[in-house]
């Protein structure tokens, strides 16, 4: 569950003292127990949350434990939620929202909802073919899918034969041949938009996810008999694939004898370029002629720096809370970062975006649009295509309906002047 506000006083004290009245409302001492929905059908799923227990009943532990883990104590993680939860609506009264839009332009190009699918690496753990499911869901919701350079599909399939506004993640390591290679596919692949990564270069701690490991590459033997308890995801990953996933478009760079499927995403680790700096992102943006994004950024100040080296957008993003612990979050950045740099440069915003109110309050904060990571891969690891669809219907539903609630009629009419700590 996310992050709540403390409980007022009052109504704590009447609930602990059993004196609460019968009519006290049921989130503040959790009674009725309230259930999320984990069954089968993506239909079913009434909010973010419930895709997110039916991925939970799918998925082995180490699985799960790569989804859902945050570096060392989760505090970046758990401020993602809670800087979101700070803001609250303060709501306009008596506007006509008979007629409301989620529509707006990005790069120039319209778009019906304010969201991009961030780039997220290994998606095939989570279901074969998963990167080309969530390309399919953005397709069809006309948004922009981002692929991450840890992805298990080559970028060439990913899109084929979609209307998709397809976005490239790149990861610095190997430079400089990698990176020229990899840009120069990615021109000819037609993405739009280069995301240049640049806050992993160090590996986060991720230490749920480590403890599945007795050393790199190489998973416990309870993790793997865990993992053969979950007939479900083997059928839909290891059985349908036939074995583990390969990351098709940098395996080429791993040498053979660190080509399974761990040992090479740890290999890559150890070659990320770690002298990555301005310089590097200024030689990345003389080789790539289109729209160009530098992600993981949490200083104003280097929103405004990469817009000098020649950004046309950034990524506010603390990387869903998996690399530096005890991080701001991207919204903490947001307003001063917009005050910065003005409506020069396109400014996209993401971490813990669970429920439409989220988008509202980071496009009121001064985001041209917000991404999700984890919540369309709990839609993709739950249902496939139509679990990460459903995420998105979802979300725009709840887009609709609190844009209505706040008095809004366009979220290209949002501000901070709905929001409130
Ligand atoms: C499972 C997982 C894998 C990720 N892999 C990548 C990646 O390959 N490249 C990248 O730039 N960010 C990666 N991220 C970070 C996301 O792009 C995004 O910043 C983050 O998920 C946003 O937070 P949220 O998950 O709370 O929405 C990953 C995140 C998750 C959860």
């Amino acid at each position: 569950m996310r992050a709540e506000a403390p409980m007022p006083g009052n109504a704590a004290s009447l609930a602990k003292s059993g004196a609460a009245p019968a009519s006290s409302p049921a989130q503040l001492d959790a009674t009725p127990a309230r259930h999320l929905y984990a069954g089968h059908d993506p239909a079913r799923a009434v909010t973010v949350e419930d895709l997110r227990a039916m991925a939970h009943s799918i998925l082995p532990a180490f699985a799960l434990g790569y989804l859902e883990g945050g570096a060392e104590e989760e505090q970046t993680l758990a401020r993602n939620l809670a800087a979101l939860a700070a803001w609250r609506f303060l709501p306009r009264a008596l506007v006509d929202v008979s007629q409301r839009s989620l529509a707006t332009t990005l790069f120039g190009r319209p778009m019906p909802l304010p969201l991009v699918i961030a780039p997220t690496g290994l998606n095939g753990l989570f279901r074969a073919g998963a990167d080309r499911m969530l390309a399919e869901a953005a397709a069809e919701a006309g948004i922009p899918f981002t692929q991450s350079t840890m992805s298990n599909m080559a970028m060439e399939d990913v899109a084929a034969g979609l209307d998709l506004r397809h976005w490239w993640q790149l990861y610095v390591f190997g430079w400089p041949s990698v990176t020229e290679q990899l840009i120069a596919r990615a021109e000819r692949a037609g993405c739009e938009a280069l995301v240049v990564t640049i806050d992993a270069q160090i590996f986060g701690d991720r230490a749920w996810s480590g403890r599945h490991f007795t050393r790199p590459g190489h998973l416990t033997w309870g993790s793997i008999l865990g993992a053969g308890l979950h007939p479900r995801w083997l059928a839909a990953t290891m059985l349908r694939r036939r074995g583990m996933p390969v990351f098709e478009n940098i395996i080429e760079f791993v040498p053979r004898e660190h080509r399974g499927f761990y040992d090479s995403a740890f290999w890559v680790r150890g070659q990320m370029d770690k002298g990555l700096d301005w310089d590097k992102i200024a030689r990345i943006r003389a080789l790539w002629p289109r729209k160009l994004l530098v992600k993981g950024l949490l200083r104003p100040a280097d929103v405004a720096r990469a817009a000098e080296a020649g950004a046309d957008g950034v990524v506010l993003s603390n990387h869903g809370g998996r690399q530096l612990d005890s991080t701001v979050s991207g919204l903490d950045s947001l307003p001063e970062a917009r005050r910065l740099v003005g409506d020069g440069l396109t400014i996209l915003v993401d971490g813990g975006i669970r429920h439409g109110s989220d988008v509202l309050k980071a496009l009121a904060l001064g985001a041209d649009a917000v991404q999700i990571g984890r919540a369309t891969l709990y839609g993709v690891a739950a249902a496939g295509r139509a679990g990460a669809a459903r995420t998105i219907a979802i979300l725009r539903e709840e887009m609709d309906r609190t844009l209505g609630l706040l008095g809004v009629t366009s979220v290209r009419d949002l501000s901070p002047d709905v929001l409130t700590r």
